[in-house]
């Protein structure tokens, strides 16, 4: 296998894997994005190389409600009130925070997964997607062109801060990938101010953790990079030192935030059949990083 494919859309489909996990769970869209995205399908096929059902995989619905959640609560504490998602595939936060009228949202990812987004947006809504609210904003972009980045940008009222999320993204990146982005999400930092929040640094120091959720976890990340073309995690930082020591160096601080905590409700756990075991090794290690300019 190529360790990075250089074509990026085969990272999509992993957006209904998540989708279906979250279908699990109480998050508001999440069964409609699965059911209309036939994600069971997709996650069926995304298995079956390694002989690994879907149910198999369900370990991963705690882990994908609470990195939801609480981004969701870590946007509503900083009191940003505009929203730039990238990477959002299909898990339609733009379309439950701005039920709220004070919020602007811009949801971004690549081409084919946007376009089929729309159309899930348009079903859902029974609007077109981009006059749904004119608040939300859904737009292309690769994260690693500044160009598409700068254009999706224009949605946001430049006299205001902006809170720039994305979950699930650099895990498939290569180390250089990681670094361009930084610097794309860096350069709109200095534009509009505002937070980078994100849980997608993991540490292979920690990453030995996860074997430990169930005995097919190996197969199951094995399926997923094969399925991408990205040797997933191969490139992550190697420890919270190296971590903090590159964003130092690129003149960026971080908060470390616990992604669990009381005010998050685990709905998936019953239903997906998750070992309190489990569930509480999830609910421990899970971690969500606040990035900021260093001032
Ligand atoms: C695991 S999915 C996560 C989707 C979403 N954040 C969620 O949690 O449901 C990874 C997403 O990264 C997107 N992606 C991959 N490479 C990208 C790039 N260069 N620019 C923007 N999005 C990218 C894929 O299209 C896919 O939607």
């Amino acid at each position: 296998m190529n360790q990075f494919h250089s074509d990026h859309s085969l990272i999509s489909p992993t957006a209904k894997l998540v989708a279906w996990w979250r279908s699990y769970s109480d998050i508001p869209y999440a069964k409609e994005s699965s059911e209309l995205s036939h994600a069971y399908t997709a996650v069926h096929k995304m298995m079956a190389p390694l002989q690994i059902t879907p149910e198999q995989t369900l370990w991963g619905a705690p882990i994908l409600e609470i990195r939801y959640k609480s981004l969701l609560r870590e946007i509503k504490k900083s009191g940003i009130k505009q929203v730039m998602e990238l990477a959002s595939g299909i898990s339609l936060r733009g379309l439950t925070m701005t039920a709220d009228p004070t919020i602007r949202y811009i949801e971004t990812d690549l081409p084919g997964i946007t376009q089929e987004k729309l159309r899930l947006v348009e079903t859902i809504t029974g609007k077109s997607a981009n006059s749904v609210r004119p608040n939300l904003i859904f737009a292309e972009a690769n994260v690693l062109n500044p160009l598409d980045l700068d254009k999706a940008a224009e949605g946001l009222d430049p006299k205001k801060p902006v809170a720039i999320i994305h979950e699930g993204l650099l895990q498939y990146f290569s180390r250089q990938e990681k670094i361009e982005a930084t610097h794309n999400i860096k350069s709109l930092l200095k534009k509009y101010g505002g937070v980078w929040i994100t849980p997608d640094f993991d540490f292979r120091a920690s990453m030995a953790q996860w074997g430990k959720m169930s005995p097919d976890t190996e197969k199951v990340l094995s399926a997923i990079a094969e399925a991408t073309g990205r040797a997933m995690l191969s490139e992550a930082f190697e420890n919270e030192i190296e971590f903090r020591d590159f964003l130092t160096a690129e003149g960026l601080q971080a908060e470390r935030i616990p992604q669990f905590d009381e005010s998050i409700k685990v709905t998936s756990a019953s239903a997906a059949n998750i070992p309190p075991v489990v569930l509480d090794m999830v609910k421990t290690s899970l971690i969500l990083w606040k990035i900021t300019l260093k001032s």
